[in-house]
């Protein structure tokens, strides 16, 4: 028996349909209690915080958010008694918003992106409330390195990943995951995965994007540019019609970012099978250097990514409404 519901984090890593002579395979976030792989950095920001005497019973906590870190703080703040404050754009989905609320957070819905959600919960901060800051906190990165890699790891049963590839937003995955993987696997690679119409570790000049949770216009500074070998882009309708394919071909529900990365998983393994150039693109960081190419793979190409949430969080977007021919 568990003493709370924040010691059942954690996530199955499942194969899923790989090309010929590869396995794609992929941690199921949305089995987290709080429903996305977010649940593990609100934890982590929470303890951090307590740990360092920055948050203590009776303050209140707030946050930007694009939505999956707002209910896991708002599950956090409600298993350990904090006040919970979401600050979040209005045109993120309504079942985000129902289920921070339905945690008995509160949520101030802002206009305009991410940005002007960091500008009002700088605002709230100033007048008493505790920020957890996702996109600057280590304790983000930290706590994916501790729980989601090492998981992933124990989940690998022995076998080698050729390639970490997955979307980035606070980019606390991606680094997290990362690094413990590349400190057991030195030669594997790590590819970001970001929308094309909002490139900027490509290098284009941040844009507007409809994905949810990824793509935030920025390069964060939870983001270990280092790590990565390159950038995949994906287009918001591609990954779209992934997410119904894993739904109707796979028994697998899934947001945008899960099916943005897992059409770049899937094509990092193609490559590799093929022996053919998986096309990453530069990062475009200053200083950022590539790393000479690992070569040849360990026999079956292995590929790991993330699935950050369930499709349930998008029905209202009409994500799936080409599945069920249900439009209202
Ligand atoms: C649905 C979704 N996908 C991808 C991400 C990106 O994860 P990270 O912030 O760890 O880079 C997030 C983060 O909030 C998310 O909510």
């Amino acid at each position: 028996m568990d003493d709370s519901v924040l010691d059942t984090i954690g996530s199955p890593l499942v194969r899923v349909s790989s090309p010929p002579g590869t396995t794609v395979a992929a941690k199921l976030e949305s089995r987290n209690p709080g429903g996305s792989a977010k649940d593990r950095p609100a934890r982590a920001m929470v303890r951090a915080a307590e740990a360092a005497g920055e948050l203590e019973p009776g303050d209140a906590i707030v946050e930007p958010t694009s939505g999956n870190t707002g209910v896991g703080i708002a599950v956090a703040g409600a298993a350990k008694g904090y006040d919970v404050h979401i600050v979040m754009p209005a045109s993120k989905s309504r079942e985000r918003r129902r289920l921070i609320r339905a945690y008995g957070a509160e949520i101030d819905l802002v206009e305009g992106d991410i940005t002007a959600a960091r500008e009002r919960a700088d605002e709230l901060e100033s007048r008493g409330m505790v920020q957890l800051s996702q996109f600057d906190n280590a304790a983000n990165p930290d706590a994916h390195y501790e729980t989601t890699g090492e998981e992933m790891l124990d989940q690998l049963d022995g076998r080698t990943p050729d390639a970490l590839v997955c979307g980035v937003g606070t980019g606390g995955t991606i680094t997290g995951v990362g690094r413990r993987l590349r400190e057991a696997f030195p030669e594997m690679d790590v590819v970001a995965v970001e929308p094309a119409a909002n490139a900027v570790l490509s290098g284009d000049e941040p844009s507007e994007d409809a994905f949810q949770g990824m793509g935030p216009g920025f390069v964060s500074p939870n983001l270990d540019t280092g790590l990565l070998d390159g950038v995949l882009r994906v287009e918001l309708a591609d990954a779209e019609a992934e997410c119904r394919r894993l739904a109707r071909e796979e028994g697998i529900l899934v947001g945008q970012s899960s099916g943005a990365s897992n059409l770049a998983a899937r094509r990092v393994a193609a490559s590799l099978a093929d022996g053919d150039d998986p096309g990453y693109r530069p990062v475009a960081v200053d200083g950022w250097e590539s790393r000479p190419d690992a070569g040849a793979t360990n026999g079956e190409p292995v590929v790991v990514t993330v699935y950050w949430d369930s499709g349930e969080r998008y029905m209202s977007t009409g994500l799936f409404a080409a599945n069920d021919g249900d439009e209202s």
